[in-house]
């Protein structure tokens, strides 16, 4: 492929990672013309429309000055294929639900699919870019497909995987730590790498581009997500041995994470870690040293998701306790669904199952996020028609009459809130219990509020000093 034909680069999948990516790129390329193409009709006329289809800060505004001038959204996926020199995919990965590795594996049939349109509509050679997450070794399989077709076309795949986080997406692309690009250690495959290299440094010094092989750049995403998960895991882990001595997590991660070697961030101790990805990744990981007769290295990273499952049973279960061991008919107040404050994503929300436990006790459900309603509506459909769940647009309301509020996303709003008057509304005993530690609970306890917290036991704590 000669680099300056190069004139339009496609999106296949205009998700979380397809836009905010392609907008970023159309931003800082203004030569290129984008175009992001969806199956998903709906959600393309949505990003044509002024109500996105995601939330994401910053990103509206890059919207708005790019769309229809070199950022296209579009229904036509052919054309847009035949058009385009450079196509990336970044089509959803999730967890294999059926069949053969069910529950653990990454389900690529929308990969595969993808590349079935690509040597449908194709005309010419084409670079095809994995933007998606995907289990080490599938650059192979989706090449193999690519030059089944009958056309004689040549298809180059490279890895470029995404470390974006939600929340934070705009700023991620724009100063990214690194940028992967893995290749074929072949000429076409080399001259095919810096083709993208040289779109990153657009913005991104070379320095923090790395070429690495192919296989390489596939794992070493699915990895980054699993070690940042097990950071996550190790203080939750943490978090409830210090409930039991009187150490206060949040003493003890300050203090471990300032040893340089091991570094500060990721140590925040929550209801667990949520997000469309950690867990399949981690799994996936899991499923492919199982595949290789790595069984030790499997259950190590098995582990991590364990954890994250013991640590929002162990919220629940606090939360019946503390609560007289009954939750019937009892208004609790769910502050936050999303599953991290900035984003309306609820995929894999701790929330979730916070909710649907306590659905089982029979309590009293009162939702309020602002920005996720909608999604935690969707997420539990299953209960629609419980008179036991309630969805509210503001966190006053939600909390009014309640007999506890909890706090599930970190969400600033919920720092600010009234407490005095909450407490005034609310039935007592009243009960905060803090999933993510972002409230002042001495003032609350003052208040008289019953406060809990996760890695901290407030009452004992009080006793030692
Ligand atoms: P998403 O579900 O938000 O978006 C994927 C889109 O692909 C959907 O809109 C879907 O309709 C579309 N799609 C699926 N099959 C298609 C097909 N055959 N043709 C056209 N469109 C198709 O997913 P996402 O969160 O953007 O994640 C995409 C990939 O990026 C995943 O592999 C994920 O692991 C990875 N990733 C996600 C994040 C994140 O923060 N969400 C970060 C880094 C990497
Ligand atoms: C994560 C990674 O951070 C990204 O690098 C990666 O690209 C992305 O997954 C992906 O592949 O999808 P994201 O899930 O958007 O990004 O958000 P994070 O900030 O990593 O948070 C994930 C979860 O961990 C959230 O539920 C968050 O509340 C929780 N968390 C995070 C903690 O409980 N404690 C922490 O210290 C940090």
């Amino acid at each position: 492929m000669v680099e300056n034909q190069i004139k339009t680069i496609l999106c296949i999948g205009a998700g979380y990672v397809g836009t905010p990516t392609m907008a970023v790129i159309a931003d800082n390329c203004p030569e290129y013309k984008i175009i992001v193409v969806d199956k998903n009709i709906d959600k393309i006329r949505a990003w044509n429309s002024d109500s996105l289809p995601i939330y994401e800060p910053g990103l509206e505004d890059i919207i708005k000055r790019r769309r229809n001038k070199n950022l296209f959204f579009s229904e036509d996926i052919a054309t847009s294929i035949k058009e385009a020199s450079i196509i990336f995919v970044s089509v959803n990965t999730p967890t294999k639900k059926f069949g053969l590795g069910a529950g653990m594996a990454s389900d690529l049939q929308f990969i595969e699919l993808v590349a079935r349109d690509i040597i449908k509509y194709a005309q010419e050679d084409k670079l095809v870019i994995e933007k998606s997450t995907l289990p080490v070794k599938t650059a192979e399989a989706l090449s193999r497909v690519l030059h089944s077709n009958d056309k004689g076309l040549k298809f180059e795949v490279l890895s470029n995987p995404e470390f974006l986080a939600e929340g934070t997406a705009i700023n991620d692309l724009q100063h990214p730590d690194r940028v992967l690009i893995g290749s074929m250690k072949t000429e076409s495959g080399i001259e095919s790498a810096k083709i993208l290299r040289n779109i990153y440094t657009h913005w991104v010094p070379t320095e923090k581009i790395k070429l690495t092989n192919l296989w390489s750049s596939e794992l070493s995403k699915l990895v980054a997500n699993a070690m940042l998960a097990q950071r996550v895991s190790s203080i939750n882990s943490i978090s409830a041995l210090c409930e039991k001595t009187n150490a206060d997590v949040e003493e003890v991660s300050h203090a471990v994470g300032m040893d340089s070697r091991i570094g500060s961030k990721f140590l925040n101790t929550s209801v667990g870690f949520g997000g469309s990805c950690f867990k399949k990744d981690i799994l996936n990981l899991v499923y492919i040293c199982r595949y290789y007769g790595l069984n030790e290295v499997a259950d190590y990273w098995e582990q991590v998701v364990i954890i994250n499952e013991y640590q929002q049973n162990r919220f629940v279960n606090k939360v019946i306790d503390k609560m007289f061991n009954t939750v019937v008919d009892k208004k609790i107040a769910v502050l936050g669904f999303a599953f991290k404050a900035n984003t309306g994503d609820t995929r894999e929300s701790p929330a979730i199952t916070v909710t649907k436990m306590l659905l089982k006790e029979r309590a009293d459900v009162a939702i309020y996020d602002p920005k996720a309603i909608e999604n935690a509506k969707l997420d539990l459909a299953d209960y629609s028609q419980s008179n036991n769940l309630h969805f509210y647009n503001n966190a006053e309301d939600a909390i009014k009459d309640s007999h506890a509020i909890l706090v599930l996303t970190a969400w600033d709003e919920f720092k600010e809130l009234d407490f005095e008057e909450a407490y005034r509304t609310m039935k007592k005993p009243s009960f905060i219990f803090d999933g993510c530690n972002i409230l002042q609970h001495e003032q609350l306890k003052n208040l008289g509020f019953n406060v809990n917290c996760i890695g901290k036991n407030l009452d004992r704590l009080k006793d030692d000093e």
